[in-house]
């Protein structure tokens, strides 16, 4: 749920129109105007219209994020560590980190330059995203598209390599829970250490967003999964995936330890890696059979009323019926353009409906 600050201005113009509600809720603009720097936007009572009674309040040590929209853009989003005595920077000004202690996910707070900045926890999909890397990460809708190839339950003992960033050691930690392991094996000293300190930093900001422990139930290993000796003895897993280069020379040592039925599931971001895991597979004697090549594609709409250059609403254009009876119900409507937005009936305002200009790119392939 957004808070109500961020609601677009033509929402609480429809808000103020509202029988009984016209004089309550003031407007953005007008709590902009109102509210000193670095104060809550939320003093008239209209915050957090749903916090659960269990619900912690953001404290330090905790990773954030924070975004600034403006219109319909997102002109600023940026994860952070909530520390004692460090601020918050942007372009759009700037927010000391203990007014922000205390608040609730989802506050929005003034920056130092006026502006509604939106401070809440990310999930565990941005925090993936924002992270720090050390190899390329395997994007979160290529993971969810894996676990569920792999079909990853609660409990499930999950082979994973290379370690890389730490993204997919996450997703499946979180897959198999507390029940469950991961065995995630990386040969580069660099990366192995990146994707620990990543697992970390999430498992104690969830400690102290939520109070619990995140399962530790990861455990990285740093080696060639090509020549494991003996890492693998006497272990079996429920599925394994692969984010490594020459996939298919791990395949020997990798597959005996999976189990009969299980699935190993391989990403890779040319499709001529892809050809090489084929062209091993057909050189080998291993039980397999690629079941599914497939790509994930996204992609992203742009969907809003359509605005004039002055911010008001477009307008549907009307038959002369339509026209001529409206003249005589409300000879000012028909102007039309300096109206509220409660002003537009239902289906009245058209829409711009068409894929958005700024489209992921190819991330890989399962
Ligand atoms: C693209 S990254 C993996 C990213 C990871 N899935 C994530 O979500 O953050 C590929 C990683 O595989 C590692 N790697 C390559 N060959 C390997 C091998 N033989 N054994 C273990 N790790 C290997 C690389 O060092 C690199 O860190």
């Amino acid at each position: 749920m957004l808070p109500q600050e961020s609601l677009s201005e033509e929402v609480w113009e429809l808000r103020r129109n509202k029988p009984g509600e016209g004089t309550t809720t003031p407007s953005l603009s007008k709590l902009t105007e109102e509210l000193d720097v670095h104060e809550e936007l939320g003093d008239d009572g209209t915050m957090h219209a749903c916090v659960l009674p269990e619900e912690r309040v953001m404290s330090f040590g905790e990773v954030l994020l924070a975004e600034y929209r403006r219109k319909r853009r997102l002109e600023f989003q940026k994860m952070f560590q909530l520390e004692k005595g460090c601020k918050l920077g942007s372009n759009w000004g700037s927010i000391a980190h203990y007014v922000i202690q205390g608040c609730h996910t989802g506050t929005v707070l003034r920056t130092s330059l006026g502006l509604p900045m939106l401070i809440r926890r990310p999930s565990l999909e941005e925090f993936t995203l924002f992270m720090k890397r050390g190899a390329a990460i395997a994007y979160p809708k290529d993971a969810s598209a894996m676990l569920m190839m792999m079909d990853v339950t609660e409990g499930d003992r999950v082979l994973e390599s290379g370690s890389g960033s730490g993204a997919m050691s996450l997703f499946l930690s979180r897959a198999v829970g507390s029940s469950g392991s991961v065995l995630s094996v990386e040969v580069r000293a660099d990366h192995h250490r990146r994707a620990v300190l990543n697992y970390e930093c999430w498992r104690s900001s969830w400690k102290l967003r939520s109070g619990n422990e995140w399962p530790e139930n990861v455990c990285f290993h740093l080696g060639d999964l090509i020549n494991p000796g003996p890492l693998l003895d006497g272990q079996s897993f429920n599925s394994v995936a692969l984010d490594m280069i020459n996939p298919h020379l791990a395949l020997p040592a990798v597959v005996p330890h999976l189990h009969t039925g299980g699935v190993c599931a391989v990403y890779q971001a040319n499709i001529t890696q892809l050809i090489d895991l084929m062209e091993g597979l057909r050189c080998s004697t291993l039980p397999l059979a690629c079941e599914r090549i497939f790509e994930v594609q996204y992609r992203d709409w742009l969907l809003a009323p359509s605005l004039k250059k002055d911010g008001s609403f477009n307008q549907r254009r009307k038959s002369p019926e339509e026209e001529a009876a409206e003249s005589e119900n409300d000879n000012d409507e028909r102007k039309g353009n300096h109206r509220s937005p409660a002003h537009f009936p239902f289906g009245s305002v058209p829409y711009i409906a068409r894929p958005h200009p700024k489209q992921m790119g190819h991330t890989g392939e399962l």
